[in-house]
């Protein structure tokens, strides 16, 4: 019997397409989520075979499973320039915009890409869409200003909510902060809301991830599509 390929088998494989970027003695940022996690999986058997790079981690569990599989851990006080990054994303639009931040990495994650000389997204097809908003964006905040930022944000339209935990506990980033998911709806002008959100006292980061990726392997059934900015 012939089993259709799943969407962890494309993440997998987008996963392993994107190994053909990372050479020898190059400083590699590590994203965070599922198909990252396939990503530094892989990585760790190359690292364990003999080769030779150091990771810069967007996160404290990609760290931990970094330093499990032996990839040498540095950070920013080491080295300020990464020579390439690999993460997911929850969508991908045209130009290569991204809504980031599903697993509350987003703040890490999107320092980790900034220093980045290049920037590739791996993801299954699922995540591919002609216009941001349908998956909710997440707003990192500082906790105190939480009730604040989110009656400001209703102001603009946005529907906020704290993002809990299964056992109804809010969920605390790396950085001990919350995560506001915000129900956009279909984003236009990504650009002008990331401006809007920016400028709101307490926000600490956005998921909107614009104008940073240089490159996404997208896995759909067997193939990669290379979609460029
Ligand atoms: C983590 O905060 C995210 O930005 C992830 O990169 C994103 O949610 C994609 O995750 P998956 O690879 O698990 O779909």
């Amino acid at each position: 019997m012939l089993l259709m390929p799943t969407t962890d088998d494309a993440k997998i494989l987008a996963a392993r397409r994107s190994l053909e970027f990372i050479e020898d003695g190059m400083v590699v940022g590590l994203g965070s989520g599922s198909t990252a996690t396939h990503f530094i999986q892989l990585l760790g058997k190359r690292v364990q075979s003999g080769l030779n790079i150091r990771g810069i981690a967007s996160s404290r569990a990609s760290e931990e499973l970094a330093a499990s599989l032996s990839i040498p851990i540095i950070d920013f006080s080491t080295c300020s320039e990464i020579d390439v990054t690999i993460d997911g994303a929850d969508e991908i639009a045209p130009g290569l915009s991204l809504i980031k931040g599903g697993g509350g990495a987003l703040l890490r994650e999107k320092i980790v890409a900034s220093a980045s000389k290049r920037f590739i997204v791996v993801a299954d097809s699922s995540k591919v869409v002609s216009k941001l908003g349908k998956f909710p964006l997440p707003v990192e905040v500082i906790t105190m200003a939480a009730p604040l930022v989110a009656k400001k944000l209703l102001d603009m339209g946005i529907r906020p909510k704290v993002r809990r935990l299964g056992s109804g506990s809010e969920f605390v980033t790396d950085e001990g902060n919350l995560i506001l998911d915000c129900e956009c709806g279909a984003i236009d002008d990504p650009q002008r809301l990331a401006a809007s959100i920016r400028q709101i006292v307490g926000v600490v980061e956005h998921g909107l991830f614009l104008d940073m990726a240089d490159l996404a392997l997208v896995a759909k059934g067997a193939e990669v599509i290379e979609m460029a900015r």
